[in-house]
């Protein structure tokens, strides 16, 4: 056996990086990762004590995925022969990639798309082509489906992170439709914007649409994301991909609780929508600031030179937003996520009392 070989794999995995979290703060006001505040902590307290009451963590969780997936049936209106679930949608996403992708496998996305699903093509080495987003920070239908005869795999994030922009359904559908081989549509943020591709898995057997309940539902801690896909895919992934048990009890309790008070969630998205406008109205209003349309439960905007100025100065009052830097031709791209009224009005607060 050649020595130093575990060593050396060690260190090229050292060299990748890997995802790289938000910075913990304790006590701030957490307007950076895309969490919903707005579904209360009552909901998730009810939960969680209706899921501790059911659950009996001296058994593994047999059936309770499956119960589950009834659960998310009902929800989607999509057979439960075509969902499967995953801890978070970021496992989802990597089982598919791990599995489906090689060096060989040419990955289509976007430029920016989602930091995880890039750091796990780079780890497995998945070359990737990468379509910029122009100065108004959207997409070219025309240049994806140019470039779509020359992919194996096409990942959107729809609506994607962290511009906050979605393809018109219809583009989109089209898209979608002439790709021949697999299409993963990340809808991670659908909620929050006008449409879902979901019901297009009944008819196109190369399409997996992801969802999660981090973010509508404002369950990100629970960790539970699923998919839906043709019968073929659907039953390889969860007999042979997926683990035999995924998801914890716990989660698998919470995830069927939360989903029957979807109500709640749909609540909470109006709130967010109509805090969104206010967000982006109130910025617009500012010279310093170029502000993005989105779709999603975040607004990007470029604060060009001052955006290192305004960042330290946020974190300093305790509000955490994402420091994205260069997107494009835009040099100082700041994310901030949609709170409760009260974390938005703090938020524009402080951003009026910086800029008087
Ligand atoms: C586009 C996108 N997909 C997936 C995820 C991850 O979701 P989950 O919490 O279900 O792993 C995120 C989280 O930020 C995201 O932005």
């Amino acid at each position: 056996m050649k020595t130093g070989w575990f060593e050396k794999k060690v260190k090229e995995f050292s060299s990748i990086g890997g995802y790289k979290k938000p910075e913990l703060h304790q006590d701030s006001l957490k307007l950076d990762s895309n969490e919903n505040y707005v579904m209360s902590k009552q909901f998730q307290s009810d939960i969680i004590l209706g899921a501790k009451k059911n659950s009996d963590v001296r058994e593994y969780p047999l059936g309770g995925v499956e119960r589950l997936i009834q659960m998310i049936s009902k929800f989607t209106k999509i057979p439960t022969s075509m969902i499967g679930v995953g801890n978070g949608s970021d496992q989802i996403l990597d089982l598919i990639l791990s599995n489906f992708a090689s060096k060989q496998t040419k990955v289509l996305t976007s430029n920016p798309t989602f930091g995880f699903f890039e750091e796990r093509c780079k780890l497995y080495s998945i070359p990737m082509i990468a379509l910029r987003f122009s100065n108004d920070m959207k997409l070219d239908i025309k240049e994806f489906t140019k470039q779509s005869k020359n992919a194996d795999i096409l990942y959107l994030d729809s609506p994607n992170n962290p511009t906050g922009f979605q393809f018109s359904k219809n583009d989109l559908q089209k898209l979608v439709k002439s790709f021949k081989g697999l299409v993963i549509i990340d809808e991670a943020y659908s909620d929050f914007s006008n449409y879902s591709l979901a019901k297009q898995v009944k008819t196109q057997s190369n399409l997996v649409v992801v969802q999660t309940v981090s973010k509508s539902f404002g369950l990100a801690g629970l960790r539970l994301g699923y998919f839906m896909a043709s019968k073929q895919f659907t039953g390889a992934f969860n007999k042979v991909l997926q683990y035999p048990y995924p998801l914890s009890t716990l989660t698998i309790e919470s995830g069927i609780l939360a989903l029957e008070k979807s109500q709640q969630m749909r609540d909470s998205v109006k709130v967010i929508k109509k805090e969104r406008t206010r967000i982006i109205e109130t910025l617009r209003k500012y010279n310093t600031f170029e502000v993005f349309d989105s779709e999603a439960n975040f607004v990007l905007f470029d604060a060009h030179g001052s955006y290192q100025r305004i960042f330290i100065a946020l974190s300093e009052q305790g509000i955490s937003i994402r420091k994205l830097g260069k997107i494009g031709n835009h040099e100082g791209c700041l994310r901030v996520t949609i709170g409760t009224k009260e974390m938005n009005s703090r938020f524009l607060l402080a951003i009026r009392d910086l800029l008087r």
